[in-house]
């Protein structure tokens, strides 16, 4: 099979032929229709925060093929699989799923709805639970809140602002200038240019606060939220090499437990359930295409970079 192969960490990928891998139990191979390009995959292909590098391989990546989120269809099944057959549309998370067959654990993966693109489909698993679990699980937002959304041109930023406009909340959303229509087409009432203006630049009193970029400090943060707030953490560049900003994430919680703000850090698991909540929300009607581009396999490494470098608007995937 066609894989795209990294031979060092970064963003340079060639495609080249790959053994077909070979399901074991529990797991199933899927032939890839797409692949989602999350930062998630991004962070595991160039080995940052450095500390990942323990755990992937101190030189390079012991596994060579980028990519978490998968759709595509069951080409074979491992022993103890009961709840799949060969030919079914799936969808979820998988590993090294830049490829033309990648391996998914049986119970990461849902049905795909006949109605559902393959684009968005691969594109909605990894950000959509992000989202949906930061709003309703960790900040439980509710109907006319005032929320900020930091961070929201991009693909958690993106259906953030969705999911909160759908819950009835008011939103305002951090971005770059130039994606600021972007935001706005999402249901933002406004959006604050993060390069120009702080984000108390209108007002501050948030019921809710989702910090998924910049890497603020958590004073910062405090000082947008209403008394009584909930601050979200769920990610954010560029806060050291060694542990990526982590210590941030701790920080907030150790506060919360002293202020009658509700701060915390989070981790999203895209776990089956938590797509199978997405997918309530898209038949719904809730959930509007936030897929901005598809790379081919051959361009899997220019997406990533095209991440890295701040070039995406809301999600873009590998179609194959
Ligand atoms: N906790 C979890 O479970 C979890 C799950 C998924 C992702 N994450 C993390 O969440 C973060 C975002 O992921 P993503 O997939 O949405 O990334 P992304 O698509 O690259 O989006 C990044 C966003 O950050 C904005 N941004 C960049 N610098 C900023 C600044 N200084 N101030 C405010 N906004 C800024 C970008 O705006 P412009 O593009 O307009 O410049 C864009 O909206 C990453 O750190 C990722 O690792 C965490």
């Amino acid at each position: 099979m066609r894989a795209a192969v990294q031979h060092g960490y970064g963003t340079a990928l060639a495609v080249e032929e790959r053994p077909l891998p070979e399901p074991g139990p529990g797991q199933v191979l899927v032939r890839v229709e797409a692949a989602g390009v999350s930062r998630g995959a991004w962070h595991l292909a160039v080995g940052k925060p450095y500390a990942v590098r323990l755990a992937l391989g101190l030189r390079r990546p012991r596994n060579p093929v980028p990519g978490l989120e998968v759709t595509g269809r069951v080409a074979a099944v491992g022993a103890e699989v009961t709840q799949w057959s060969v030919g079914d549309a799936v969808m979820g998370m998988g590993r090294a799923t830049f490829a033309e067959h990648a391996l998914a654990d049986a119970k990461a993966l849902v049905a795909r709805p006949d109605d559902l693109d393959v684009a968005e489909a691969a594109g909605m698993t990894d950000p959509g639970s992000t989202a949906h679990q930061a709003l309703h699980r960790h900040a439980r937002i509710g109907a006319g809140e005032r929320v900020l959304v930091i961070g929201a041109s991009g693909a958690v930023g993106s259906f953030a602002v969705l999911f909160a406009v759908a819950a009835g909340a008011e939103v305002v959303g951090v971005a770059s200038e130039g994606k600021a229509d972007f935001v706005r087409g999402l249901g933002a009432k406004d959006v604050i240019d993060y390069r120009r203006e702080a984000i108390d630049a209108r007002g501050g009193g948030y019921d809710v606060v989702l910090d998924i970029a910049g890497n603020r400090s958590v004073r910062e943060l405090r000082r947008v939220l209403a008394l009584k707030g909930r601050l979200v953490i769920v990610g954010g560049e560029d806060g050291g090499p060694l542990l990526g900003g982590l210590g941030r994430q701790v920080r907030a919680r150790l506060l919360g437990l002293f202020t009658g703000q509700r701060m915390t850090g989070m981790l999203a698991r895209p776990t089956a359930a938590a797509i199978e909540e997405l997918l309530a929300v898209h038949r719904a009607g809730g959930l509007a295409p936030v897929v901005t581009r598809r790379y081919s396999l051959d361009e899997a490494g220019q997406a990533l970079h095209d991440l890295e470098a701040g070039r995406v608007t809301g999600k873009t995937v590998v179609v194959l």
